[in-house]
């Protein structure tokens, strides 16, 4: 089983981006973190990242075929773009959405999610642990 793990803006800054609100761990942690679940898992697992739009589109465009679930934290994306939503319904890939906060109690402006409508579950809130957590789901959900 192949999984994506896809990142949008600024969260290459993880560990020096707001530590009150995303914590102290790097993104170079976050990624040994999802290498060693991967290896738990038994699944293999391709962690990208990428400051822009296009280039997340680009990246789910050539997910089909390949990968077999996502988890995607699209970061501030999240609550603008409905090209990243139309990607994704584009190419029907299972994904899960993860926030490290908990954006439901944040700013109005993140409120809004146009991805959801296109993922099978929200992790939000809870720290790295969320990306953890939605590839034990994909898991579950692609064995089922
Ligand atoms: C985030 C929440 C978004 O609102 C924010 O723009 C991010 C990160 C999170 O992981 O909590 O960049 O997706």
């Amino acid at each position: 089983m192949n999984l994506l793990i896809l990142n949008g803006p600024n969260l290459n800054l993880l560990g020096l981006r707001e530590p009150a609100i995303y914590g102290r761990q790097s993104y170079a942690d976050l990624v040994l973190m999802i290498q060693d679940a991967a290896a738990r898992l038994g699944v293999s697992a391709t962690v990208r990242q990428s400051n822009h739009e296009g280039t997340l589109v680009d990246e789910i465009q050539a997910a089909y075929g390949v990968f077999d679930g996502i988890v995607f934290n699209p970061a501030a994306y999240t609550h603008t773009s409905v090209a990243l939503l139309d990607a994704l319904k584009a190419v029907g890939i299972p994904t899960v959405e993860v926030h490290i906060s908990d954006v439901s109690k944040r700013e109005d402006f993140r409120q809004v999610s146009f991805v959801r409508q296109a993922c099978i579950a929200t992790i939000a809130g809870h720290g790295l642990g969320g990306y953890i957590e939605a590839m034990e789901l994909l898991k579950e959900h692609l064995t089922a």
